[in-house]
């Protein structure tokens, strides 16, 4: 069988060096298998800085003072699945949780292209009846690419196709013409959210808790048990006493933290909460 040749040599050595980059810098550790994956997003990138290998691009990276190169290598090597009302049961539960509050304060920590916050904001504007519900979410993502076009709000009809008509209605614009095809999330909803780039290992956050709720969904997968550690305990003092961790359905908190516990299905309220609030 005949052998595509690659158009950049990609060494194992380069691979490891990727790994140990993309690890410092986003705490993604990247699993052995991903050689094809890191090979064909990172070409892109070589392509378009113009290095004839990855030897000579990661040595670009690591000589690098402010190109902005290390940002796009970053946004190259994420992955920002998501959708909107995805693992739809956290949903009425942070509905119930803003039942009565006279105000509140979310803050969607790995919001990707911006589904998941707006579906936060929808829920809330559900909650409190209202368009202009008093409620502040504020999304951040490591990937400034995602948050781009999280805030643009523009989606491909496609994505919202199970989202019963009335709430289609209510909360999204149709595209006409050129924008055929296309929904936008109504200026109402997108005003009560904010986004910005935050790196969750990075030292300094700048977010105004506390927070009734905090999002952090499926992220922590890509990090390893003492970066997940670091990050909750990080997250524990910007939670009000009530407040509710909402994790993804493939990670569990409680073996990396002592200051939560179980509240539901993946759902983490803090150990010093008093029961059944
Ligand atoms: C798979 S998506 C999950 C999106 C959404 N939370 C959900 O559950 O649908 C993971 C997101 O985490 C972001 N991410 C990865 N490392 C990060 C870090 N160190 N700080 C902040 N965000 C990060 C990625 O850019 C990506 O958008």
């Amino acid at each position: 069988m005949e052998r595509k040749t690659k158009e950049f040599a990609f060494t194992p050595a380069d691979f490891e060096r990727v790994r140990a980059m993309i690890h410092r810098c986003a705490g993604i550790s990247l699993a052995e298998g991903k050689h094809e994956m890191v090979y064909s997003r990172l070409a892109r990138r070589l392509r378009s800085t113009g290095h004839a290998s990855f030897h000579a691009y990661l040595d670009m990276l690591d000589a690098d003072n402010g190109s902005g190169e290390w940002q796009s290598f970053t946004n190259a090597l994420t992955t920002n699945l998501t959708a909107f009302f995805r693992e739809p049961h956290h949903f009425p539960i942070l509905a119930t949780h803003a039942q009565g509050r006279p105000e509140f304060s979310v803050w969607c920590s790995a919001s990707s292209t911006g589904e998941e916050p707006y579906s936060i904001a929808m829920t809330l504007c559900n909650a409190y009846g209202s368009l202009n519900p008093p409620v502040k979410i504020v999304a951040t993502d490591i990937d400034t690419e995602v948050l781009q076009a999280a805030a643009a709000g523009v989606y491909p009809a496609e994505r919202v196709r199970s989202m019963p008509a009335e709430q289609l209605r209510r909360f999204f614009l149709r595209g006409k013409g050129a924008q055929d095809g296309l929904v936008r999330v109504r200026p109402e909803l997108r005003k009560l959210v904010s986004f910005q780039p935050l790196n969750l290992l990075g030292r300094d956050w700048p977010l105004k808790p506390p927070f009734d709720a905090i999002f952090c969904r499926n992220v922590m997968i890509y990090f390893d048990k003492p970066t997940q550690k670091t990050i909750l305990s990080r997250f524990v003092p910007l939670m009000k006493p009530d407040a509710l961790l909402f994790a993804g359905h493939s990670e569990n908190f409680l073996y990396v933290s002592d200051a939560l516990r179980l509240r539901g299905k993946t759902v983490y309220e803090l150990q010093s909460a008093k029961a059944g609030t």
